[in-house]
């Protein structure tokens, strides 16, 4: 019994395989690599000590989604596969339609056809409305959705519309939707972490390749928002602690794919499905914040300048994390500290991400 895990070779998913390793569950990767290298699987076998199984494939391919499922047992998916650059989603929205809607579509087509019942979903608090910063209060589960502002966004709030509606049509599909806050730094060997393509979107990559020397200086967007020094605020969640609540949704939703019993790590909860929930510390951090916290991890002076904010940002974003605590038992336990520190390691020993010719 496996878990098949489309994206496995990407920023999140390279660092869920190492965490579900720790727990002895079998899993298949299943990754078009259109924007992943298969060095990061390479790096995940080293920290692991075992082969991974590798399918290069596209979640739009029914045929060779079915040649999986037919290969090998697949008790549950964790499904990270999807495009995830809200720029780039304005600018081709039909691919992201196509790509995250489309290919989920398909995905859960086959996962029908083969009796396989179990999803966990990465969805973003991206689906959230837009929040009034005035009233604003940290974001929960009930705070309402659909006010998405980019194609992105909108593939994520319909994904879960479609997962919500899947359940209603078939109750014995067992759902978990994880609405991840803003992830960032990088395992703690320093072997694999975020690599994105050309200039960073993000603010954490970004302050990175500044501090290693590959940027002159971070543009600071917005100087002038209503926190308490004027940047915006976002709720950063390590990489590692973000993985670790894959694990536990898979335990929630009840697996078979252990490798052995290596002590009780399933858990017995009151069940909820679909199950959906905010992935985030609760706590909220300035790019100043970050700045500063980066500056001091890394021993390296980050240059920036204030411009104007960037269109579609919104002053505060941090999550009410007490609900994934009470049904999952999880929470972040990784500092702001930590986290620079540990996206300081994977930038430093590769300036280049996983390509060395880059
Ligand atoms: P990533 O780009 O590093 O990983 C996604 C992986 O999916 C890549 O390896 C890519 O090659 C693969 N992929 C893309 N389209 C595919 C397709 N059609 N078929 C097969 N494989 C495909 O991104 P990530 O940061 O690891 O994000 C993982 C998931 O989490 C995404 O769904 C993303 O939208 C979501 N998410 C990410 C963030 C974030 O800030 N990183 C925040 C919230 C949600
Ligand atoms: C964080 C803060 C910026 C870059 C995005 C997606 C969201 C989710 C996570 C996938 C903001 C500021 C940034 C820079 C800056 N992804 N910033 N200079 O926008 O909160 O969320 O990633 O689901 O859907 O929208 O993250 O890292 O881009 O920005 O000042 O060069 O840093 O204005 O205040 P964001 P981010």
């Amino acid at each position: 019994m496996s878990i098949l895990i489309t994206g496995g070779a990407g920023y999140i998913g390279s660092h869920t395989l190492v965490e579900l390793s720790q727990f002895n569950y079998d899993f298949i990767v299943y990754d078009n690599l259109s924007n992943s290298s298969q060095e990061s699987l390479k790096r995940v076998e080293k920290i692991i000590g075992k082969s991974i199984t590798f399918i290069n494939g596209d979640i739009r391919d029914s045929e060779k989604l079915k040649e999986v499922f037919s290969n090998y047992t697949i008790d549950s998916v964790i499904h990270f596969a999807g495009l995830k650059a809200v720029g780039q989603s304005v600018e081709q929205p039909l691919e992201y339609y196509d790509n995250n809607v489309v290919g989920t579509l398909r995905l859960l087509e086959v996962m029908k056809e083969f009796a396989c019942k179990k999803i966990v979903f990465s969805s973003s608090a991206t689906v959230y409305s837009e929040v009034d910063a005035k009233n604003y209060t940290p974001l929960t589960e009930s705070n309402p959705v659909g006010g998405t502002t980019n194609p992105y966004g909108t593939s994520k709030y319909m994904i879960e519309r479609i997962l919500e509606d899947l359940y209603i049509s078939d109750n014995s599909f067992k759902i978990a939707i994880l609405r991840y806050f803003n992830p960032v730094g990088a395992h703690e060997s320093g072997t694999i972490g975020e690599d994105p393509n050309g200039i960073p979107n993000n603010l954490m990559p970004f302050i990175s390749q500044v501090a290693v020397g590959k940027r002159e200086y971070l543009s600071v967007f917005g100087s002038d928002y209503d926190t308490h020094d004027g940047t915006g605020v976002r709720d950063y969640i390590h990489v590692v602690d973000l993985s670790i609540a894959h694990v536990k949704a898979i335990e929630y939703l009840g697996t078979d794919a252990l490798a052995s019993a290596i002590g009780e790590t399933k858990v017995s909860l009151p069940k909820i499905n679909p199950l959906i929930v905010n992935i985030g510390t609760g706590v909220g951090y300035s790019v100043l914040d970050v700045v500063k916290a980066f500056e001091k991890a890394s021993g390296k002076e980050v240059l920036y300048r204030l411009v104007d904010r960037r269109a579609g940002d919104i002053a505060k974003c941090y999550a009410n994390p007490s609900y994934a605590k009470e049904v999952l038992g999880w929470e972040a336990t990784k500092t702001l500290e930590q986290m620079c520190e540990d996206s300081w390691r994977w930038q430093s020993n590769n300036p280049n991400g996983y390509n060395c010719d880059k």
